[in-house]
């Protein structure tokens, strides 16, 4: 079910004074506008000039539809099999939730957060009018057929090929428990790289950096964990460098590795891994500011804090500096994004594979201090925004061309089976006034509301691209 949202100022018309607007001339003046708009970007397409009207016009209408709020209504099946009357004396029924429906492996409902191989994306073989349309949840081809296999992963746009590259871990081998209280897990197997010129069709580029099989020292061996890869091109060096969460299997070792190549498509070299700023550190990302300086974020003290600070110059260190943020909050999986000079985070709780409520951050300077916006989930239903749509974020991709508009990429792990986990790619859109007034501006937000839009099935703008 689709609605208008409610995040947007209502359109008002204002008749003359003693004369009454019919609807139909309301309806006919609305459709006479839309006509006039589309014509008018048309024209301004091929024009080529007048950037900035165009941007306007592209991103006021092309966008609007993603702006829509779009409603779930799910029912829930009712419990399986009688209990016994003793039995419901002794435990009252607790009544099911969407959430243990999710996390049932057996549920009746597993379709709806795990659809099958029938409804998956396939590029290659696109028959309907399905070609470039997102459809979170489902299983994603590569140009092989193959399931991508890129989670906890980000995106790099490679200028010099023009092309975008998708990095995250390959997971495509069987899920266990190391031991009973340990969570699922998959062995190392390694990177993997996609690549893309429409954000859609990826091509499997292969792993670029491998598990190490034999030596169990390496912290590449498969028995320790790999985690959350991002890769930035350094100017200075010609490099493209990654870092990652790097673990043993209990997640004792708490550190970040680097690993570096000439290509964005690998071979990337192992260079090792270090305690960033000697602190433990977990769920991480890393980040390119406009100025070339390259920023960790990662959660520590027991995930009961974030921590950033600059990287070296060559991206391959940590500096002297950093500070610690959102302290007590217990945050993790953090997504950096930046917008009109402000710094905005995605954020999860940490409850492992299961998914929990997304909150946005802000700040005027990346250093803090960071102020939290509340969740940023719109439309679904509660439990949808309560869950981030029943997945957990790994990165926020800006749309050039297209000032305030992202794509969140976010994971919806299936702990049963690691390696079918799936991807939530939703619209994310830097508007409006924030939702709470923020502590230290008395009460007039200085930061626009970050919004993430839950849609079945979505496109990026047909224009987009050539906005850039
Ligand atoms: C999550 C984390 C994932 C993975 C998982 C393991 O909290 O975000 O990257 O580490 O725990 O349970």
């Amino acid at each position: 079910m689709t609605m208008r949202n409610k995040y947007r100022k209502p359109t008002t018309f204002h008749c003359n004074a003693g004369s009454r607007c019919s609807p139909s001339a309301v309806v006919w003046s609305l459709v006479g506008f839309l006509l006039f708009l589309h014509l008018y970007s048309l024209v301004s397409h091929n024009g080529g000039k007048g950037g900035d009207v165009q941007l306007h016009t592209s991103h006021h209408t092309l966008f609007r539809e993603l702006e829509e709020v779009e409603e779930e209504t799910i029912q829930i099946p009712p419990p399986k099999g009688k209990r016994s009357p003793r039995a419901a004396k002794r435990r009252p029924k607790r009544s099911t939730t969407l959430i243990d429906e999710f996390l049932d492996e057996n549920s009746q409902l597993r379709h709806v957060f795990f659809p099958d191989m029938k409804t998956a994306i396939d590029p290659m073989n696109d028959s309907g009018n399905d070609s470039l349309n997102y459809f979170p949840g489902r299983i994603w081809f590569d140009t092989e057929g193959n399931p991508i296999q890129a989670h906890g992963g980000g995106i790099l746009y490679d200028e010099s090929s023009r092309t975008y590259y998708w990095y995250g871990e390959y997971k495509d081998g069987p899920t266990y428990h190391a031991h009973k209280k340990g969570a699922a897990r998959v062995d190392i197997i390694g990177v993997g790289c996609y690549s893309s010129k429409d954000l859609w069709a990826w091509k499997n580029e292969g792993i670029v950096l491998e598990a190490e099989e034999a030596n169990e020292t390496c912290d590449l061996h498969k028995s320790n964990v790999l985690e959350r890869p991002k890769v930035i091109y350094n100017e200075k060096t010609g490099k493209y460098v990654m870092w990652m969460h790097i673990d043993d299997g209990n997640y004792t070792k708490a550190a970040v590795g680097i690993a570096i190549s000439d290509y964005p498509t690998g071979p990337f070299s192992y260079l090792h891994s270090k305690r960033p700023h000697g602190f433990d550190s977990r769920d991480m990302t890393i980040f390119k500011d406009d100025d070339g300086v390259a920023y960790i974020i990662y959660s520590s003290e027991d995930n009961s804090e974030l921590h950033i600070g600059p990287l070296t110059e060559d991206y391959l260190d940590v500096t002297h500096v950093v500070r610690r943020i959102l302290i007590g909050q217990h945050r993790e999986a953090p997504a950096l994004f930046k917008y009109q000079g402000t710094y905005y985070m995605i954020t999860s709780g940490c409850t492992g594979w299961a998914p929990n409520e997304a909150l946005a951050h802000a700040a005027e300077s990346i250093m803090g201090p960071w102020e939290t916006m509340g969740n940023p989930c719109i439309g679904g239903n509660k439990m949808f925004r309560q869950t981030t749509f029943f997945a957990q974020g790994t990165y926020v991709f800006p749309l050039s061309g297209l000032p305030g508009s992202f794509i969140f990429i976010a994971d919806r792990w299936n702990p049963a089976d690691l390696r079918d986990s799936r991807y939530v790619w939703l619209p994310l859109i830097v508007g409006g006034p924030a939702d709470r007034p923020l502590d230290y501006d008395f009460g007039f937000p200085v930061w626009s509301r970050v919004s993430i839009y839950w849609h079945r099935k979505w496109r990026l703008p047909s224009g987009w691209r050539g906005l850039k």
